[in-house]
């Protein structure tokens, strides 16, 4: 106890005494008062002019054929489109040895059991030789995940699924805008869902999309999204106000003390839950929490700030892709390109994180820790669930050795964002990589 008090005690002192902490949210710094003020109007309310606004929207920016249906989270949407495929007890959902929690859950909650493919080592995404050796006869839908702004090369999964009559779900929460031989991730599914958390690539705070296109399981999604309940307006009206204070906090100068505020409020005070998170970390699925009703539609304060995100999208793209290129020439000047995947040469792709693999030579993880909160770092392990054993997910230690053996050495760094503090970050980062570049050329003298 005394340990652990004496460890958090350092912890908030690093924390306050952070002067550049970046985090992996990027927070809506272009809202006004006024629009902040509108989303407080759209709390608690149904507005179904503004969800077909948003759908419309929603469908033209990504190139679908419908519109998508909405939910307060992309595993809510998930779960719901399992349902519409009558997914249930003795089926097999294949999905990626790099998810998260929420997915599992998701897949579990229907009664049926998740079988982990593993990840293809040059987009962090799905890879189609592992998918095919996981199909069984059990086998009811396949999920193809686009990692970090890559598209998966999934051709071979996309075949073999329509020669078995095996549906298809592009999981597109952490890849948006992205193309592949002209074809944007998401278009090619049966199915695809898009996240709108806040970490994610269009900022809603909370929500989630699915895209069906098989008309009578879009109808029975858009059934199970009509009997499902709001989020409660208190839950509501909290995050409303998270937007606001991730406006303001949310920033490289005030994250770190924020956070340390942040941990010293979660021990003195016990405070309600903010987020979707109580089938994430580890939890076992439960049909129901205290919280809040699964599923649950996503909230107007919700859409209506996806909605200025997607008007904001086109030079939003730029700003990634450019930023992205700037990230690469500084590798490329430290000579260390290499550590970085082809894909992210390609021109085609919107990132959201660089990610890439560093077998400690130097210490870059650590000392971009002082930087970056890498806390959020992702794809540590297969899923993301804290430091939960994953066997209650039904993954089978070793059945994804790509993804455990990336998980021990990989490193994010955030694309998206703000304009006003990426030369900053660049800076910081090529201080690191000439450490790190150093470190390299002494272990190779050394030997
Ligand atoms: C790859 C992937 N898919 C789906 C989800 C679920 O998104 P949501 O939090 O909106 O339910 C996540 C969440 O982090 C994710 O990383």
């Amino acid at each position: 106890m005394k340990k652990t008090m004496i460890h958090m005690f350092f912890k908030v002192l690093r924390l306050f005494n952070k002067r550049f902490f970046v985090p992996f949210v990027c927070a809506h710094f272009y809202l006004t008062k006024v629009q902040h003020n509108r989303l407080k109007q759209l709390c608690g309310i149904e507005n179904k002019e503004l969800e077909s606004e948003l759908n419309a929207h929603l469908q033209s920016t990504l190139q679908m054929d419908g519109p998508p249906v909405l939910f307060a989270s992309a595993r809510m949407a998930f779960y719901a489109g399992l349902l519409a495929y009558g997914i249930g007890p003795g089926d097999e959902v294949i999905l990626t040895g790099f998810t998260c929690a929420v997915m599992c859950n998701a897949v579990l909650r229907t009664g049926a059991t998740p079988v982990y493919a593993d990840v293809n080592g040059g987009t962090f995404g799905t890879d189609a030789t592992a998918v095919l050796g996981c199909v069984s006869a059990r086998t009811k839908l396949i999920v193809v995940q686009h990692s970090f702004g890559i598209p998966a090369d999934a051709d071979a999964i996309f075949k073999a699924a329509e020669q078995r009559q095996i549906p298809v779900l592009e999981d597109c929460a952490i890849s948006v805008g992205s193309t592949r031989q002209n074809q944007m991730v998401g278009t090619i599914g049966d199915m695809a869902i898009f996240s709108f958390d806040h970490s994610k690539p269009l900022n809603g705070l909370v929500g989630g999309a699915i895209f069906v296109k098989d008309k009578a399981r879009f109808q029975r999604v858009c059934e199970i999204q009509a009997q499902s309940p709001s989020l409660p307006m208190a839950m509501q009206t909290r995050q409303i106000k998270q937007v606001w204070h991730e406006r303001r906090l949310y920033h490289p100068g005030l994250y770190g003390p924020l956070l340390a505020f942040n941990l010293i409020k979660s021990v003195l005070l016990k405070s309600k839950p903010l987020f979707l998170s109580e089938d994430g970390d580890g939890a076992t699925p439960t049909t129901q929490n205290e919280f809040y009703s699964y599923p649950s539609k996503m909230p107007a304060y919700a859409m209506q700030l996806v909605l200025w995100e997607l008007q904001r999208w086109p030079e939003t793209q730029l700003i990634r892709k450019r930023f992205l290129t700037e990230l690469l020439s500084l590798f490329d000047r430290h000579q260390l390109g290499g550590l970085i995947q082809e894909a992210y040469r390609s021109p085609d792709i919107v990132p959201l994180r660089l990610a890439f693999c560093v077998h400690d030579g130097g210490n870059l993880k650590r000392r971009l820790g002082r930087f970056i909160d890498m806390g959020w770092n992702w794809f540590e392990r297969p899923i993301i669930a804290g430091n939960k054993d994953l066997s209650v997910f039904a993954y089978v230690p070793g059945s994804c050795p790509v993804a455990e053996a990336i998980g021990h050495t990989i490193v994010n760094i955030p694309c998206h964002v703000h304009k006003r503090f990426q030369k900053s970050l660049l800076k910081t980062l090529d201080w690191v990589l000439c450490h790190y570049a150093n470190d390299v050329r002494s272990d190779t003298d050394l030997r």
